[in-house]
C-alpha cells in the first residue's frame, strides 16, 4: 500500500554519480504482476509466479485477492503460489479494499467485483482519490453493477456487483488498458459474449494472459479497430508464469545511461511487447544508442537485454500515435529532451493529466525548477534542450512529486545530469513500482 499516512516525506538530493556501467536487472513488470495475481486467484488449481514485482501497488492487489478468498503465499525463494477460488467464486471482503496509490488495482478489481454477487468498498491514498473512476463505472453500470462514488466518480467508492451480469459491447472512449481490462475481467463471470472495441491499441497483457489461462478470447482487426471478444462464463486453469522485467522501470536507467557521459550499461531481461516499447524507438529516433541483445521470449512476451551507451541526443517532434505504447514513460522522456540538442515537441498527451499526478504540470514545474526552458500546452510539453550541457539543478529547492513515483524517478535521473543536483521532496512513492531503484542506481554507478 501507499506510504503509511503517519510516515514523514523522505526527501533526497540526486546529484551526479558518474557513468552507469556494468549489468543491472530491473524488477518484474507491474502490469503483468497485477494480472498474474488476479487471474491466478480466479483459476482452479495452483498458479506459480516467478519474477513478480514486489512493489506496494502489486501487494495491494495481493491483499485484495486474499480478502476475497484466494490463498496467496510467497515462498522463501521468491516464487509466489496462488490457489484460486474459480471464476464466480470471489467472496465478499470483510473490510474496505485499500488500493493505496494503485489505479491499476482499483480499476481491474472493480471489473472483477462487478460480475460477482458481492459488495466491496474501494479506498486509496490522496493521489488515487483524485483520479477519475467514471471511465470504469460507465461500462460496468451497463452490465448491471451499481456504484456509490464520491463526488466526480472518485474514491472512496462502493460497488454492488451483480450475478448474472449482462454481457456488453463497449467501444473505448479513451485509450486505456485499464478500462479494457476491467470490462474483459467482468466478462469472465458473465454468460454470453463480452466485446471491447479499441480504436487505438493499448497494452495487450490482459488478452495474452487470459488466453494463456484458457479463456475463450479472440482478437480481430475490423475497419482499423481492434475487436476483442470473450465468451463467458470462463473456466481458468492454473498456470506457471515467469514475469519479464518492466520496460517502464528499465526506462529510467536507459535514459540515465544515454545522458551521463561515459556510460555503457546493460539492462537485462527487459520486456519489449510492442504495445509497451515505444520509448526505446523514440529515443533511437533522437539518436540514442540502444542495442537489443539476446532477443527471446519470457512468459509469452518478447524480451531482450538492452545495451545502452552515452549518446548525443537531438530534439524531435514525437508522433502522438506512439503515446499509448509509452504512456508511463513521458516523464523520463521529458528529461531526455531537456538534455537534447534542439526542440522536442509532444502532443496528444491529455491522459497524462489523470495519472498518479497531472504529469504535464508536475514535470513542467519540476524541470523549470531545474533550469529547463519549456512551454506547457493543453496536451503536451515543448522542451528546449540544453544541447548536452548539464542542467542547472534545483540545489536546495524541493521538487514537488505529488505522490507520483514516476515524477520522483524522472527527476532523480535529471539530478544525475545536473551541476547542483535535484532535491526530490518525497522518495517514498518510488516503492509503489520500483522498490530497488536506489540500490540499482548505486550498483550501476559503482561498477567499473
Ligand atoms: C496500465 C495501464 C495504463 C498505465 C498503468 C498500467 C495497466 O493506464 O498508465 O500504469 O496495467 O493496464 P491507463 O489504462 O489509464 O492508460
Amino acid at each position: 500500500m501507499s506510504a503509511p499516512a503517519d510516515s514523514d516525506p523522505t526527501p533526497r538530493t540526486f546529484a551526479a554519480m558518474g557513468p552507469l556501467t556494468g549489468r543491472i536487472r530491473v524488477p518484474g513488470d507491474k502490469s503483468i504482476s497485477h494480472r498474474s495475481l488476479m487471474l491466478g486467484a480466479l483459476a482452479v488449481g495452483e498458479t506459480r509466479v516467478t519474477g513478480l514485482l514486489e512493489g506496494e501497488d502489486v501487494l495491494a492487489t495481493a491483499a485484495a485477492m486474499r480478502a476475497m478468498g484466494a490463498t496467496i503465499n510467497r515462498e522463501e525463494n521468491g516464487t509466489w503460489s496462488i490457489h484460486g477460488v474459480g471464476v464466480g467464486g470471489l467472496l465478499q471482503p470483510a473490510q474496505p479494499l485499500d488500493m493505496g496509490n494503485s489505479g491499476t488495482s482499483t480499476r481491474l478489481l472493480m471489473g472483477l467485483v462487478a460480475s460477482h454477487p458481492i459488495t466491496a468498498t474501494f479506498v486509496g491514498d490522496a493521489s488515487l482519490s483524485k483520479r477519475p473512476m467514471g471511465r470504469v463505472i460507465d461500462p460496468l453500470s451497463q452490465i448491471g453493477a451499481e456504484f456509490e462514488a464520491s463526488e466526480g466518480g472518485r474514491l472512496p467508492l462502493t460497488l454492488r456487483g451483480i450475478s448474472p451480469a449482462m454481457p456488453t459491447t463497449y467501444r473505448l472512449p479513451v485509450a486505456s488498458a485499464q478500462v479494457k481490462s476491467a470490462v474483459l475481467l467482468a466478462g469472465l463471470n458473465t454468460a454470453g459474449t463480452t466485446t471491447v472495441i479499441e480504436p487505438v491499441p493499448t497494452r495487450d497483457h490482459s488478452e495474452r494472459m487470459l488466453k494463456g489461462f484458457g479463456a475463450d478470447l479472440s482478437v480481430e482487426e475490423k475497419d482499423g479497430e481492434r475487436v476483442i471478444t470473450l465468451k463467458g462464463e470462463a473456466e481458468l486453469k492454473a498456470q506457471t508464469i515467469t514475469v519479464p522485467g518492466d520496460p517502464s522501470s528499465a526506462a529510467f536507467f536507459v535514459v540515465a545511461a544515454l545522458l551521463v557521459p561515459g556510460s555503457d550499461l546493460v539492462v537485462e531481461n527487459v520486456g519489449l511487447n510492442p504495445t509497451r516499447a515505444g520509448l526505446f524507438d523514440v529515443l533511437r529516433q533522437m539518436g540514442g544508442s540502444i542495442e537489443e541483445l539476446d532477443r527471446r521470449e519470457v512468459g509469452g512476451e518478447p524480451v531482450a537485454d538492452l545495451r545502452v551507451r552515452y549518446s548525443k541526443l537531438k530534439g524531435i517532434a514525437v508522433d502522438p500515435a506512439v503515446a499509448p505504447s509509452m504512456i508511463d514513460e513521458f516523464p523520463v522522456l521529458f528529461v531526455a529532451a531537456a538534455l537534447a540538442e534542439g526542440v522536442t515537441t509532444t502532443t496528444g498527451l491529455d491522459e497524462l493529466r489523470v495519472k498518479e499526478s497531472d504529469r504535464l504540470t508536475s514535470m513542467a514545474e519540476a524541470l523549470a525548477a531545474a533550469g529547463v526552458q519549456l512551454e506547457e500546452h493543453e496536451d503536451g510539453l515543448t522542451i528546449h534542450g540544453s544541447g548536452g550541457a548539464p542542467l542547472r539543478g534545483t540545489a536546495n529547492a524541493r521538487v514537488k512529486t505529488h505522490l507520483d513515483h514516476r515524477i520522483a524517478m524522472a527527476m532523480a535521473i535529471a539530478g544525475l545530469a545536473s551541476t547542483d543536483g535535484v532535491l526530490v521532496d518525497d522518495t517514498r512513492p518510488i516503492a509503489t513500482s520500483f522498490p530497488t531503484f536506489a540500490d540499482l542506481l548505486e550498483q550501476a554507478t559503482a561498477s567499473r
